[in-house]
């Protein structure tokens, strides 16, 4: 039950930040939460590509390679000592005038942190988590674009909070033209007559290594898989629904908006899925 803190190289039991940080003060930071298997890091590597990539798209230099990530992750990991750990890689414009230009940020900083990981309960793979279509707006890709994953997450905030207002744990949003986008921390897909669909990329998402994973197992194992844009209305019809991403892996769907989805119970093809998904993990490790 040990949380460490690496900050730009040294470990520590808790870290202070300075509010003059340009991720305090304008979520102008990039991001990744990893989970382990084993407390090794799963999928590292492409973690740290879209770390990379992210804090490109916002014209942020990461000051240090991937190497320096792994090595200081495993020196962070070894550590805490944990069973098994979330880790949460953030890199942050750093300090600079209180002022939205970033160009006074000299030096970005690099914070791992490393903590015991909280699972979701086992009950809510065995029968489904409710979720609400919610009147949040998944940003258009012409704003900040859904695939950078920023440490700017209001909006999904802003999701996250109607949901639990009407009872759900966790929102969908659709894009600023009523297309399917995901979840506020997690990808979407649903079910239809034996077919699996997901929102593409065009539609405003992140793009998801847990998504990508379960792409290709859906098409390695002769499943029918689609990436599309589709209006909010059309999840109604969805016989199964689920959400992916690193800390929920392939967690079904119950009911969307109140109303139950399909039988009400996770469907035979996302409990394939998940078995899949689980498989690989333990596999890769
Ligand atoms: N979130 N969409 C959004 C908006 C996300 O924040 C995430 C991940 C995903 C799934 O991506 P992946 O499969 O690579 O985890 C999709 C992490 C878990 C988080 O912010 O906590």
């Amino acid at each position: 039950m040990t949380t460490k803190i690496n900050f730009n190289g040294e470990i520590l039991d808790h870290l202070s930040i300075s509010v003059f940080d340009h991720g305090f003060l304008f979520g102008d930071s990039v991001y990744e939460v990893v989970s382990t298997f084993k407390n090794q890091p799963c999928f590292l590597n492409k973690h740290l590509d879209r770390l990379y990539a992210s804090a490109k798209a916002i014209s942020l230099k990461v000051p240090r390679d991937k190497e320096w990530f792994q090595r200081e992750l495993k020196n962070t990991l070894s550590a805490a000592g944990n069973d098994e750990s979330y880790i949460r890689i953030i890199v942050t414009r750093g300090v600079g005038e209180v002022n939205i230009d970033p160009s006074s940020c000299e030096q970005p900083n690099i914070i791992l942190m490393v903590m015991d990981v909280t699972e979701y309960p086992k009950s809510c793979y065995e029968k489904g988590i409710q979720v609400a279509l919610v009147s949040i707006k998944r940003n258009p890709r012409d704003s900040l674009n859904p695939n950078i994953k920023t440490g700017n997450y209001l909006n999904n905030v802003l999701a996250k909070m109607e949901a639990n207002k009407l009872g759900a744990q966790d929102a969908i949003m659709v894009n600023p033209w009523g297309y399917l986008t995901e979840g506020t921390t997690s990808n979407l897909f649903f079910v239809r007559e034996g077919h699996i669909f997901t929102p593409s990329l065009e539609c405003g998402i992140l793009s998801g290594i847990t998504r990508e994973m379960v792409i290709q197992l859906a098409k390695e194992n002769g499943f029918h898989i689609e990436e599309g844009k589709w209006p909010g209305e059309e999840l109604f019809k969805a016989e199964e629904i689920f959400l992916t991403g690193t800390l929920k892996k392939v967690m079904p769907v119950s009911h969307l908006d109140g109303r139950l989805v399909g039988a009400g119970k996770p469907g035979p093809i996302t409990q394939k899925l998940r078995r899949l998904y689980d498989d690989l993990i333990s596999e890769k490790a």
